[in-house]
């Protein structure tokens, strides 16, 4: 299979070190025996924390999302670091160097391309490019909630969705630099466009791709 996964950046660097990049390296390189990968890297607490300097420095908003995407592409770096010579050793800026790279065969790790939007829509825009036979996307939470899991106790896991629902679910969120709630609105419209398979579910445990990519049911399908 052809895969596309996103991973946020707040799942790899949680504890600001080397073990959940060290805990994918296994996991994507034992899928990376069957499979062709593209792994597309978000920024997290690093790239809020530069953003929040830039608006004290009265940088706009397209501005703030240049320092976010420096950041996702410096956490890119580290994953394709951590996977050494399975990947191609230099992060694509944009979808055709993404596409160049993976004629060498080798795990492509990007992170941002261009301003407004996040890395949930890098990994949608490439699962188009490269006709993916499946999109995951790995999350801080199990998947998508009918509300906020954070606030609400009662908040229930939703197991298939249709990109329309999440569409209308999502309308009228943040979408400032640094604060894209959840999931981007870009990310569902090429998600429904080009109706790609799409996973969310939880990164933490980086064992959840393996079962995904094996058929497990987990987290949330988007349909
Ligand atoms: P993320 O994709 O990590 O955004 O990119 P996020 O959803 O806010 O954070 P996570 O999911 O917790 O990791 C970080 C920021 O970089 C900019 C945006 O400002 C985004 O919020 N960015 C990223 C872009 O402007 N374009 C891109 O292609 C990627």
């Amino acid at each position: 299979m052809r895969i596309v996964v996103a991973i946020g950046g707040s799942v790899l660097l949680n504890n600001y070190d080397s073990k959940k990049f060290q805990e994918y390296r296994e996991i994507l390189e034992n899928l990376y025996a069957e499979h062709e990968i593209f792994v597309v890297v978000g920024g997290g607490v690093p790239a809020r924390e530069y953003i929040n300097i830039v608006r004290g420095l009265n940088g706009g908003e397209a501005i703030c999302d240049d320092i976010g995407i420096e950041v996702t592409r410096i956490n890119a770096k580290l994953l394709s670091i951590a996977l050494g010579s399975h990947a191609y050793q230099k992060v694509p800026h944009n979808f055709q160097e993404a596409l160049e790279y993976s004629a060498t065969g080798k795990i492509i790790v990007m992170g941002g391309t261009e301003p407004a939007h996040s890395t949930d829509a890098v990994s949608a825009i490439l699962a188009e490019y490269v006709n993916a036979d499946i999109l995951v996307n790995l999350t801080s939470v199990d998947g998508m909630y009918d509300k906020d899991p954070n606030k609400f106790e009662d908040a229930k896991l939703i197991s298939e969705i249709t990109a329309d629902e999440m569409l209308s679910f999502i309308q009228g969120k943040d979408t400032k630099a640094g604060t894209y709630e959840f999931f981007d609105m870009t990310a569902i419209q090429m998600i429904k466009r080009s109706s790609i398979k799409t996973i969310i579910a939880n990164g933490y445990n980086p064992e959840n791709l393996e079962k995904i990519i094996n058929g497990e049911k987990i987290g949330t399908l988007i349909i």
